[in-house]
C-alpha cells in the first residue's frame, strides 16, 4: 500500500488550527485547563515527557552514577532522559503475561546505587501501583509515573499521575490527545524545592520562542498523514526540519530536551484537550466494538490487567502463528505491529541491553488495534479480523 502513510493519525483538525489562527487562545491558560481537569496543582509544562523526566532527575540532584530502573518496553527517549540527567538506565523486565513492568524484577534490580523507578502505563495498561509504591517506600526510591500513553486513567477514583513522586505526561502528535509538541510533569509537595530550582533555572536559558516554523508545520499536520498528501509534503517539510530535527537523530542534545514549550504549541494543546472527552468517548467505543466482535478469539488488555482504552491503540495477544499470517494479510492497514518505536531505536542504546526474557516473548505475541477510526470503519475492521482470525485459528 504505497500510497498509505504509516502509523500516525494527525489528530489535530483543520477546524482547531483555523480558530487557533484567527482567535489564539492564551497559552498560560492550558496550564489551569490541565489543573482543572486533574483537580491537582504542583503543574509544570514541558516541550515533551523526556524533557519532564529530565527535568525531574536532574531537580533532585543526582550524584554521578545513581541508577534509575526503566522498563525493557519502553521508548528509547526514557533511558535517555536518565541519561541525560547523569544517571545510568537499568533495565528491569515486563511481566510474565504482559508488557508492564514487573515490580518482582525491579526489586530484584535495587543496588545501592538507585535513586529513581520510572513506572510506565504502556497503552493505558496498568502497572502494579500497590507494590511499586510499597517498593518505592521500602527502599526510599523516587517513584515516577510515566503517563504518556494514559491521560484518564484513574486508580481509586483518582487519575494517575498523581500516586507518587511525580507524574509525567505526553501532548505530542502520536499521544492521547495528539497535539504537536507539549509534555507535563506534577510533583509532589515534598518536591517543591529542587522542582522550583530547576525549573527557574531551565526557563532562564529556555526563553518559550515564537517561531513562524510552528505555524508552518502545524499547518501542514491535517494533511500530512493523508493518503496524498504524506507523500507530497513530507519531503518539504523534512527540508525546512534538517538541522533542528530531532526525532529522527536521537539522542539528548535536541529541540525535544531542551527548548521550551512555545506559546503556540501550548494554545494548540489546549485546544486538543477541549475536545478530548468526545475524542476519549470514540476510543472507548470502538474498544467495546473489538471486545464484542472478538471476544473469545483474542485476549484483550483488561484480562488481566486494569486497563483504560484512551491511547490511540489498543493491544491483543493473539496466539503466535495466527499473528504472523495476520500481520502478513493486514500489515498497515487494519493492523500494526506493536514493535512500532521500541526496536527500531534499540541500536542507539549500544551496550545496554533491552533484551529481558519476557519482554523479547511479548513484543512477538501483541498486535495493536487502532482506536481512532470512525465506528462505522471500526465495525467493518472487527468483522474483517474476526473472520480472518478464524480462517488463520483452523
Ligand atoms: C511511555 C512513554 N514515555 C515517554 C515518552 C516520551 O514522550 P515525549 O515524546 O513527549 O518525550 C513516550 C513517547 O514516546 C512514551 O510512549
Amino acid at each position: 500500500m504505497l500510497l498509505k502513510p504509516p502509523f500516525q493519525k494527525p489528530q489535530i483538525t483543520i477546524k482547531v488550527l483555523f480558530l487557533q489562527i484567527i482567535s489564539p487562545v492564551d497559552a498560560a491558560s492550558f496550564n489551569s485547563a490541565l489543573q482543572e481537569y486533574w483537580g491537582m496543582q504542583n503543574i509544570y509544562l514541558t516541550k515533551t515527557a523526556r524533557q519532564a523526566l529530565w527535568l525531574i532527575l536532574s531537580s533532585i540532584k543526582p550524584e554521578p552514577g545513581s541508577e534509575v530502573i526503566v522498563s525493557s518496553f519502553t521508548p528509547v527517549v526514557v533511558p535517555l532522559a536518565a541519561m541525560k540527567a547523569g544517571c545510568q538506565p537499568v533495565f528491569c523486565d515486563v511481566i510474565q503475561d504482559g508488557f508492564v513492568m514487573s515490580p518482582e524484577d525491579a526489586e530484584k534490580k535495587v543496588t545501592k546505587k538507585t535513586i529513581a523507578i520510572v513506572m510506565p502505563y504502556s497503552f493505558g495498561c496498568f502497572s502494579d501501583i500497590e507494590k511499586f509504591t510499597a517498593l518505592a517506600r521500602k527502599h526510599n526510591l523516587i517513584l515516577i509515573e510515566d503517563c504518556a500513553q494514559t491521560l484518564k486513567g484513574k486508580y481509586k477514583d483518582k487519575y494517575i499521575g498523581f500516586n507518587a513522586d511525580f507524574g509525567i505526561w505526553s501532548f505530542g502528535i502520536s499521544k492521547n490527545i495528539g497535539s504537536l509538541n507539549g509534555g507535563a510533569f506534577w510533583y509532589h509537595d515534598r518536591h517543591k524545592k529542587g522542582v522550583e530550582k530547576a525549573m527557574a533555572k531551565f526557563l532562564l536559558n529556555n526563553k518559550p520562542k515564537h517561531n513562524i516554523f510552528d505555524h508552518f508545520r502545524a499547518s501542514g499536520v491535517p494533511f500530512i498523514n493523508t493518503r496524498f498528501g504524506y507523500w507530497l509534503l513530507r519531503p518539504i517539510i523534512d527540508y525546512y526540519q534538517r538541522g533542528r530535527e530531532t526525532s529522527r537523530s536521537i539522542g539528548y542534545d535536541t529541540a525535544e530536551f531542551d527548548s521550551a514549550l512555545t506559546n503556540f504549541e501550548a494554545a494548540l494543546c489546549h485546544r486538543q484537550l477541549n475536545r478530548y472527552d468526545h475524542v476519549y468517548q470514540r476510543r472507548k467505543m470502538n474498544y467495546q466494538i473489538y471486545e464484542n466482535e472478538l471476544k473469545n478469539l483474542v485476549k484483550f488488555p483488561s484480562q488481566p490487567f486494569e486497563f483504560e482504552p484512551d491511547y490511540l491503540y489498543a493491544p491483543i495477544l493473539v496466539e503466535q502463528q495466527v499473528r504472523a499470517r495476520l500481520l502478513n494479510q493486514f500489515q498497515n492497514t487494519l493492523v500494526s505491529d506493536i514493535n512500532f518505536a521500541y526496536i527500531n531505536e534499540l541500536d542507539v542504546l549500544k551496550g545496554i541491553s533491552f533484551n529481558t526474557p519476557n519482554r523479547l516473548r511479548v513484543q512477538d505475541e501483541y498486535l495493536l488495534l487502532t482506536l481512532h477510526h470512525s465506528d462505522k470503519l471500526t465495525r467493518k475492521i472487527a468483522r474483517q479480523l474476526k473472520l480472518a482470525i478464524i480462517k488463520f485459528s483452523k
